[in-house]
Parts: structure tokens; sequence; C-alpha cells
């Protein structure tokens, strides 16, 4: 897939340089954050409820403005797209988002087929890619049920499945496995894990130790609006 963000390896995908966010009417969600996060990497974001995560995801998929601050996407500023440009660069970015968004009475097939179609994929590789995650995901058995007739936690994998259907080379997963057992959490990890593995750039808001505590992965910790970075914890010590 050709890509307006992809680039060699050893430059940042992402810059995100002194930026804050406020809410009306006086709500700090992000303040004064600077992070990077280079082509290829594997990046968990941290933090308790109301920490700013989900709103650092919501910026970096253009769903939200930046108040104060720069973003950059393979040093593109951001806030300079428009039009036909944001279209292409929204289009190279998977989001699994903390409230799934999927269409209620459209079948599981439906739902991911659909994110495929805009790209103009042919109907057979459709096909074979949605089956292939599907599997990957433990949900073959619901590929024609509507997803509002499905469990939260089959819905967040439904998501999940949307967001990596384009082989996007950036995805964005906030709190995956938030509804999740033990094995569909590491279904979910285990594919998005291979994607990496293949070159996604890939971060995960996330409340679950379990996903990273065994993981060399770069982390970082959102503690109100404010930014940490744990460059690597031994959980093991
Ligand atoms: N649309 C909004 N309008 C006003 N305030 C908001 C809005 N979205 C988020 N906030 C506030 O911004 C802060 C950060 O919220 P955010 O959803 O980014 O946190 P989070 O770390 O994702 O939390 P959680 O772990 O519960 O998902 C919170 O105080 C929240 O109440
Ligand atoms: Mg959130």
């Amino acid at each position: 897939m050709t890509s307006d963000i992809a680039s060699p390896i050893d430059t940042s995908l992402i810059d995100i340089v002194k930026v804050t966010k406020t809410y009306p009417p006086d709500i700090m969600a992000l303040d004064d954050v600077s992070m990077s996060v280079g082509h290829g990497e594997m990046v968990f974001l941290t933090g308790v409820s109301g920490a700013g995560k989900t709103t650092l995801l919501k910026l970096l998929c253009f769903l939200e403005r930046p108040t104060m601050g720069l973003i950059e996407m393979n040093k593109k500023d951001i806030s300079k797209l428009s039009g036909h440009d944001l279209q292409k660069m929204r289009q190279h970015i998977g989001v699994a988002y903390q409230d799934f968004r999927l269409l209620p009475k459209q079948t599981v097939y439906q739902n991911i087929a659909l994110a495929m179609e805009v790209r103009y994929e042919t109907p057979k590789d459709i096909k074979q890619r949605v089956l292939e995650l599907l599997a990957n995901l433990g949900l073959a058995d619901k590929i024609h049920t509507p997803t509002g007739k499905l469990s939260r936690g089959e819905q967040q994998r439904v998501s999940i499945a949307r967001a990596c259907a384009n082989k996007p080379p950036l995805i964005l997963a906030d709190e995956p496995t938030g509804n999740l057992d033990p094995a569909a959490t590491a279904l979910v990890m285990n594919l998005l894990k291979r994607l990496n593995e293949d070159g996604t750039t890939i971060i995960i808001a996330t409340h679950d130790q379990s996903i990273y505590q065994k993981s060399d992965h770069r982390l970082i910790n959102l503690e109100n609006g404010k930014l940490q970075e744990i460059i690597k914890v031994n959980f093991d010590l």
C-alpha cells in the first residue's frame, strides 16, 4: 500500500509539540504535552480515568483540534491539512474507538466491509480479509449478526477488526481490551503484535496492565493531562 505517512524507520511519524487541549468551559484535558512516535513503534498510553488518553488519540485522528501547540505527521503540520489532503491522511489511520462507533443494524461483515469499500477494494479481497480478521479474533460465527445484537466484548473485537481492515500504517486503539476476557485479550494483542511486526505504528491507550507489563515497548503515562514517560519498566522485579 502506498502511504503519505510511510517513510524511513529512523524518523518520527508523529511529533506532538507543547500541545494543550481545553474543553469548554475550562477543562484542561491535555497540558503542555510533547512526545514523538517513531515509524513502526508500538507505544502504550496509560493513566487513570480522565487523564487525557482518549483526547490525545482524538487529536491524532482529527476528531478534535489542539487548543495550543503543534502536531505533525511525517513532518506535516496537520492543522494545515484540509479537504482532499486531510481525507487522504485520515484514510491511513485505523481507529478502534473506546465507544466502538459501529453501525448497530448492519452485520459484522457489513461494518468491516464498509471501511474497505471506501478504498475501492474488490469484493473478493474484502471477503478474504474480513474472514481472516474474524478468524483471528474468534468471531467467525458472528459474521452475519447485526453488531447491535453482540456482547460488548464482541463489539469491541469488531471495532478492532474494522480498524485493522485496510492494514493502515497507523493504528490508534483506545482501550482495545477493556471488555475482554484473557483469551480474547490474547487474540487482540496477537493481531496487533503481528501488524506491528509487519511495520504498522500502533498507539494503545489502556488501563490493562496485563497487556503491557511484560512488553519492551515504550510506556507513556498521562497524569491530569500532563505526560510522564516511563522508558522501560521491568514489572517482573
Ligand atoms: N467532549 C468533552 N467535553 C468536555 N470535557 C471533556 C470532553 N471529553 C473529555 N473531557 C474531559 O477531559 C478530560 C480527559 O478525558 P479523556 O476522555 O481524554 O480521558 P481518558 O484518559 O480517556 O479517560 P478514560 O480512561 O475514562 O477513558 C476529563 O476530565 C474529561 O471529563
Ligand atoms: Mg478514554
